[in-house]
């Protein structure tokens, strides 16, 4: 039964050899709820197949978009038949970003009725960033029984500054935004490369979003989108998973498929801490042999260290000569997995937002479970560099998000096992 499956990772051994990153999850599942917006199909190529992906992908086929998969990483959707506005409960609690099901219902019908959604648990997840840019677009929004219900007789192109930066909402403002009359403009907006992405995606279908990548978005309203051929970018957050393991475990690992670009804040931080990095036009090879020094990081929206490393960056501070700290400058609480690298011997004490974590010379390997994602895929690295075996439990977390990820670190060495 697959929710007792464990992973068991004997550590000590040093990643060496090549792996390539897939595409990026943040990326897909913005996109493929855009095809909504789209008449025609959208062949969608490098997308992960991961758990969250086959979710969203499921949500759309349940509104009664025809969905054909060419390949395991290519999938062609067709939207014209889609029927109704409504997700339910059942269909949205499964993962966080359903919540873009708002924004491209919206974009569609003019109205959406959304189950409030679910995803990893790192304190309170608001909305009011999304509500407050679906609202100056001249939706109503109200709350009731769990359900959002937005509703619209024309959506109308506006100008918001956002409070907080925010990925979520500054997707789903742009999905909901992307065929309403005349140019919105969104301030303030988040810059990460999946935002880019989705709006790359919409206007290859025929949109006009320019700005995406900066902290000004201007979407001119067009009538309609039509279909077309896209490929997603490759995954920031799995490259950076992998770079921070070969700095972690030492070695000499080439990661293929990446925008190094996306990933320098992870370099600034591997170099600061003498790990060895160089960059190539789309891979970056990241190799160490000598201590890891002590650093300080702090998570904040990009280009800054990205939050979904924190755990990982959390494993490789660890092994550091000294004492560390890291800040998280986004999510309230996402210290959770805390608890269990502590007994692989971890020494850290967190404060509020704040890590302090005191270099130890080896971890030892333990029982573990994965909290979340990218807690869980922290402790895999941390089971490559303790001492003896790791087994790591709740595998459900890590599977939503990382596609063959034992498979990949088998490859370049690492003794694990899914059992
Ligand atoms: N926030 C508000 N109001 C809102 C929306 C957000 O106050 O209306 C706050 C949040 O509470 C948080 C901050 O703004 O403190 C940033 O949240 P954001 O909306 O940017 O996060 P998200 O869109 O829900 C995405 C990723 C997360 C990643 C964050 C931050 C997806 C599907 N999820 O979440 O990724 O941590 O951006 O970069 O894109 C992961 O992949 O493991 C993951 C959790």
């Amino acid at each position: 039964m697959p929710a007792l499956e464990k992973l068991v990772v004997t550590g000590g051994n040093k990643l060496v050899g090549e792996v390539t990153i897939s595409g990026a999850k943040n990326a897909a599942v913005a996109v493929i709820p855009a095809a909504i917006l789209v008449e025609g199909v959208c062949r969608i190529e490098n997308i992960p197949a991961i758990k969250d992906v086959a979710i969203i992908i499921e949500m759309l086929e349940q509104l009664g978009a025809i969905v054909q998969y060419i390949d395991k990483n290519t999938v062609e959707i067709d939207c014209t038949k889609i029927h109704t506005y409504t997700a339910p409960y059942e269909m949205v609690i499964r993962m966080r970003a359903s919540y873009y099901l708002v924004g491209a219902l919206l974009g569609r019908f003019n109205r959406a009725k959304v189950a409030f959604p679910g995803g990893c648990d790192f304190g309170v997840r608001p909305i009011d960033q999304h509500i407050k840019g679906f609202e100056a677009l001249g939706v109503k929004v109200q709350m009731k029984h769990g359900i959002i219900h937005a509703a619209a007789d024309t959506l109308k192109a506006t100008q918001v500054y956002m409070d907080v930066v925010s990925v979520g909402a500054t997707i789903n403002l742009i999905l909901a935004a992307v065929k309403a009359k005349g140019t919105t403009i969104i301030e303030n907006a988040a810059k990460e490369p999946h935002v880019v992405d989705l709006a790359n995606f919409l206007n290859a279908m025929g949109a006009n979003v320019k700005g995406a990548g900066t902290d000004v978005i201007k979407i001119r309203g067009v009538e309609r989108l039509t279909g077309g051929t896209y490929s997603i970018i490759p995954d920031q957050i799995e490259a950076g998973t992998f770079m921070i393991a070969a700095a972690a475990a030492g070695g000499d690992v080439l990661i293929k498929n990446v925008i190094p670009k996306h990933l320098e804040s992870v370099t600034a931080k591997l170099v600061e801490m003498k790990a060895n990095v160089e960059e190539y036009d789309d891979a970056i090879r990241v190799s160490r042999t000598g201590k890891l020094v002590k650093a300080n990081v702090k998570t904040i929206p990009y280009p800054g260290f990205p939050t979904d490393l924190q755990p990982l960056a959390a494993v490789l501070l660890c092994m550091a000569e000294g004492t560390s700290t890291i800040t998280e400058g986004v999510w309230d609480s996402r210290f959770q997995y805390v608890d269990e690298l502590k007994r692989m011997g971890a020494k850290i004490k967190v404060e509020g937002r704040m890590a302090v974590i005191e270099g130890v010379e080896r971890l030892s390997g333990a029982p573990v479970k994965a909290v979340d994602l990218r807690g869980g895929a922290a402790m895999v690295i941390a089971g490559l560099v303790g001492e003896g075996i790791t087994e790591i439990r709740d595998l459900s977390h890590i599977d939503r998000g990382y596609e063959y990820f034992e498979e990949k670190l088998a490859g370049i060495g690492a003794d694990i096992r899914r059992i």
